[in-house]
C-alpha cells in the first residue's frame, strides 16, 4: 500500500503548505488507497446527538473546505468528516501566504479567512452523495463583507439542512474581523434563536443537530454565558475548540509572529482545559466534541477522559500523514482490549475535574 507517511510527508514538507494541501486533496480525490482503513469495532461506536458514529474520531473543519473529499476521508478510518467552513457567496479569503508550519512545535498558524466556493457549489457536492453512508457534517460561516452575519448562518442552515448529518455554527475563526464577537451573550442569544428556528423549518422536514464551535480564548464568565445560551436554545452540541490567538510557549522561529490562529500540539492543554470546563457546565448528557492538538492515541483518549464524546483533528495529520486516523482508531481498539472495556465511552469524564482545574494558560 502507498503509505504517504513514509514516502509523501518529506516531499510535502518541501512544498509551501498550501500547495502541499492542494496535493493532498488531489491524492484523496484520485481514489488511491492512501492508508489502511481500520476494522469496525462495536466498542468504538458512539451515539451522539441522535447520530450513530462508527468510531469517535473525526476530521475537523478546514481540511476539506469545499466538500470535495468527505468520503475519501471516511475511507482513511475517520468515524466522521466535517466539511467547510462554507460561506453563502464564494469568496477568496486572505492573500497568500496564509498558512505557516511551525515544525519544531508540531503546530500551524493559519489565516485563510474563509476562502470558500460558496453554498451553491458545495451543496451540489453534498446533494450528489445523499445515498452514501457515513456522518458528514457541514460547518457554516458568514461572508466577510456581510453586515447581517446572522442571516448568513440562517442561510447556511437552509442550504445544508437536508443533506448534512449535522451543522456546525462556526463563530470562532479568528480570521474574519469581528466574527468572534458573536460569542458575546446578547449576540449569541439572537444567533442561536434564529439558527434553531431555521433548523426546525428545514425544507423536507429533516432536523439535523446543530453544534456550536467556540474559540479557546474565552474567559470563565464567557463560558457561563455560552453554556447558558446553548441550554436555553436547546442546541444539540458544542465543539471545543477552534484555533487560538495565544502564542504562549512556542519555540522562537520565524513564523511565531504571523497573524492568525494557532493549532496543533501547543493547543492541546488549553483546548482540553476548556472542554472540561464546558462539560461541567453543560452536564453529562450534552454532546461535546473535543478538538485541538490531537495527534496520537493518548491525546485522543485524554480528550475523552476530559469530557469529549467525539474527538476531531486536523494539524496532527499535516505532520503524520493520512495513516494517522487509522493508527489512532486501531490504537483505541487495542486500548479497549487492554482495559477490558465494553465501550470507549466508559472512560469519559474520568479526568474532567483535573482538566477543569487546569489553568487556561
Ligand atoms: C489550515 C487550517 C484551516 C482551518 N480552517 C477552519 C475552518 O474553515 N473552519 C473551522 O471551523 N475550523 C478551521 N480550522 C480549525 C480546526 O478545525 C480545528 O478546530 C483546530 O485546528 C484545532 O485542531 P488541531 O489542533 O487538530 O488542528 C482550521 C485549522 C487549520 C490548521
Amino acid at each position: 500500500m502507498f503509505d504517504l507517511t513514509r514516502l509523501g510527508q518529506p516531499f510535502l514538507f518541501a512544498l509551501d503548505p498550501e500547495t502541499a494541501h492542494g496535493l493532498s486533496i488531489r491524492a484523496l480525490k484520485s481514489g488511491l488507497p492512501l492508508a489502511r482503513c481500520p476494522r469496525p469495532d462495536d466498542r468504538l461506536k458512539v451515539r451522539v446527538a441522535g447520530l450513530d458514529f462508527p468510531n469517535p474520531l473525526g476530521m475537523a473543519a478546514g481540511f476539506d473546505k469545499h466538500g470535495e473529499v468527505p468520503d475519501a476521508l471516511l475511507a482513511l478510518g475517520f468515524g466522521f468528516a466535517e466539511i467547510g467552513t462554507v460561506t453563502p457567496l464564494a469568496q477568496p479569503g486572505n492573500p497568500k501566504p496564509r498558512i505557516f508550519r511551525l515544525m519544531r512545535d508540531q503546530a500551524v498558524i493559519n489565516r485563510f479567512g474563509f476562502n470558500s466556493e460558496g453554498h451553491a457549489a458545495v451543496q451540489a457536492r453534498m446533494g450528489a452523495r445523499t445515498r452514501r453512508r457515513g456522518v458528514v457534517g457541514v460547518n457554516i460561516g458568514a461572508n466577510k463583507e456581510r453586515v447581517d452575519r446572522v442571516a448568513d448562518y440562517v442561510a447556511g442552515v437552509t442550504a445544508f439542512g437536508a443533506t448534512a448529518s449535522y451543522l456546525t455554527v462556526n463563530i470562532s475563526s479568528p480570521n474574519t474581523p469581528g466574527l468572534r464577537s458573536l460569542q458575546d451573550r446578547d449576540s449569541l442569544a439572537e444567533l442561536l434563536a434564529r439558527v434553531m428556528q431555521a433548523r426546525d423549518a428545514v425544507p423536507g422536514g429533516k432536523r439535523p443537530p446543530v453544534f456550536l464551535k467556540i474559540a479557546p480564548d474565552l474567559a470563565e464568565a464567557a463560558l457561563d454565558d455560552i453554556a447558558g445560551e446553548l441550554l436555553a436554545n436547546k442546541v444539540e452540541g458544542l465543539i471545543v475548540s477552534n484555533t487560538t490567538l495565544s502564542r504562549a510557549g512556542l519555540s522562537p522561529t520565524d513564523h511565531v509572529n504571523e497573524a492568525g490562529g494557532l493549532s496543533g500540539k501547543p493547543l492541546f492543554a488549553r483546548s482540553t482545559a476548556m472542554l472540561a470546563r464546558m462539560r461541567l457546565r453543560l452536564g453529562p448528557d450534552f454532546a461535546i466534541v473535543g478538538a485541538g492538538g490531537v495527534d496520537s492515541v493518548e491525546t485522543a483518549l485524554e480528550k475523552i477522559r476530559a469530557g469529549a464524546d467525539l474527538v476531531q483533528l486536523y494539524t496532527g495529520m499535516i505532520y503524520a500523514g493520512p495513516s494517522l486516523p487509522g493508527r489512532i482508531v486501531r490504537g483505541l481498539s487495542r486500548f479497549a482490549d487492554d482495559e477490558g472495556l465494553r465501550s470507549i465511552r466508559d472512560i469519559r469524564d474520568s479526568t474532567v475535574d483535573i482538566w477543569a482545574g487546569a489553568p487556561l494558560g
